[in-house]
């Protein structure tokens, strides 16, 4: 039974994010994707709001759960009894940041592995940062998040 972890902030979840999900779900048993409560970071999305925004959007998948945490992504992983990590590149300049990453927590845990799936070139250019970016000046963002998403996203800048 391979479980695996797809963590990250998802602060919005995009089209990028979908993709890895919807791709990673049909070669591991069971996928949860693990939300980072990172108190520290200024998310424009509570952590409840983006838990239920990946649920709307993965609830058709039978393998996929989402779940959240905070602290060391290692501590939850044994927590919920998950042995590999997720990880989508979009291109060369992730790579030396994944590799750090992947390394470290390896060595923090060596039954821990990591898989990278490499972005679906329709969305190598994406980022919950580009989304943000755009949306804080009312550009179209149509492309990058699911609809349903949309009217939400700008009404955190209108609100600001
Ligand atoms: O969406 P992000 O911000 O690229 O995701 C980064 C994430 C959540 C994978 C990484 O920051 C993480 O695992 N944080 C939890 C703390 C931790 O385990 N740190 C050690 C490895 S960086």
């Amino acid at each position: 039974m391979k479980k695996a972890i797809y963590p990250g902030s998802f602060d919005p979840l995009t089209f990028g994010h979908l993709d890895i999900i919807e791709r990673s779900s049909k070669i591991v048993d069971e996928l949860v994707i693990g939300v980072l409560n990172n108190s520290a970071k200024n998310s424009l999305f509570s952590l409840d709001e983006r838990v239920s925004m990946i649920k709307e959007m993965t609830k058709d998948l039978p393998n996929v759960t989402v779940g959240s945490f905070d602290g060391l992504l290692v501590d939850y992983m044994r927590e919920i009894g998950a042995t590999i990590i997720i990880r989508g590149l979009r291109a060369v300049t992730d790579f030396e940041y994944e590799l750090q990453i992947a390394q470290s927590n390896h060595v923090q845990d060596p039954s821990i592995e990591t898989i990278f799936l490499t972005t679906n070139l329709q969305y190598s250019y994406l980022s919950s940062t580009i989304v943000k970016e755009f949306a804080s000046y009312k550009g179209d963002i149509s492309k990058f998040v699911p609809a349903q998403f949309i009217d939400r996203i700008y009404e955190k800048y209108e609100k600001r």
